[in-house]
């Protein structure tokens, strides 16, 4: 059965696109087979891995609001390993769609039933919003790894999206767990980064996870080549992170199974 984990927080540009992308593709290098899903109508996962978000194609939203079987909907990327089931811009509409469906919260977890045992690892890209469709996520999920850019309020919205997960653990999802805080576009030269790490670490001691994602100009251009890092520049500052990230991951994950 894989392990399901959300990649989420409200706030917008954290990093949450680009940690999906690239912690998928390490899992990947690892031989781990993953399934990013995108579940933001910004579609960025999904044209991120080169596919073309306004191809009407089966999606996630297909697949949580008509009952499309996942299996169909899931497409292999150019990356061994790793397969996308994609977002469409439809995905705005699910919001709407979902209020009037019964249990409107478990569309997503109901989704992945079939596909769940071809996988060790799915990760969700969850879109800057604690909307319907983020609650399906983490209702589907197993954990939740909070991305956090090393910038001014870093620490904003964070109490919010807490409160959010305790909700979820307490109606919909008792099993949820924090995965870890992930500190993002780290930049060494300048200190408001360090007194971010420092006040993060402070605030939740234990859950920060000890890599941390360098600011890396790599990071933001390979999206534009359809390609995750790894495969645009093996060598770089961004890739060697998010590979150690992947594997602390693992390493984790293996401790708790013990
Ligand atoms: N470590 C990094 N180094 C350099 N640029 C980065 C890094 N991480 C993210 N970026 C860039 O910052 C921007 C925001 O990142 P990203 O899209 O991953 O955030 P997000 O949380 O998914 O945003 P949204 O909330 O809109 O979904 C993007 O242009 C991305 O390329
Ligand atoms: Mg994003």
């Amino acid at each position: 059965m894989a392990k399901i984990i959300a990649i989420a927080n409200q706030k917008g540009g954290v990093g949450k696109t680009t940690t999906a992308i690239n912690l998928g593709a390490s899992f990947a290098a690892l031989e781990y087979r993953t399934l990013l899903v995108d579940a933001d109508p910004q579609a960025n996962s999904t044209s991120g891995l080169g596919f073309d978000p306004k191809v009407k194609d089966a999606s996630i939203y297909e697949c949580m609001i008509k009952g499309v079987d996942a299996a169909t909907a899931v497409k292999k990327t150019s990356v061994d390993f790793l397969d996308i089931l994609p977002a469409h811009i439809d995905l705005v509409g699910a919001e709407f769609d979902l209020t009037d469906v019964e249990n409107r919260e478990d569309r997503m977890r109901e989704t992945f039933k079939t596909i769940n045992d071809k996988y060790d690892y799915i990760l969700i890209d969850c879109s800057p919003s604690l909307g319907l469709i983020t609650v399906n996520a983490l209702t589907a999920a197993h954990s939740v790894l909070i991305p956090i850019q090393c910038e001014y309020f870093a620490l904003e919205g964070l109490g919010k999206l807490l409160k959010t997960i305790q909700l979820i653990q307490k109606r919909l999802n008792t099993h949820l767990e924090i995965e870890g805080m992930l500190l993002t576009m780290y930049d060494l030269r300048i200190r408001l980064s360090n007194q971010v790490v420092e006040e993060v670490n402070k605030n939740f001691p234990q859950m920060v996870f000890k890599t941390i994602i360098p600011r890396n100009v790599k990071l933001s251009e390979s999206p534009s080549f359809g390609i995750p890092v790894i495969a645009y520049d093996a060598e770089s500052k961004g890739a060697i992170a998010y590979l150690n990230l992947a594997k602390e991951v693992v390493e984790r994950n293996k401790k708790k199974a013990a």
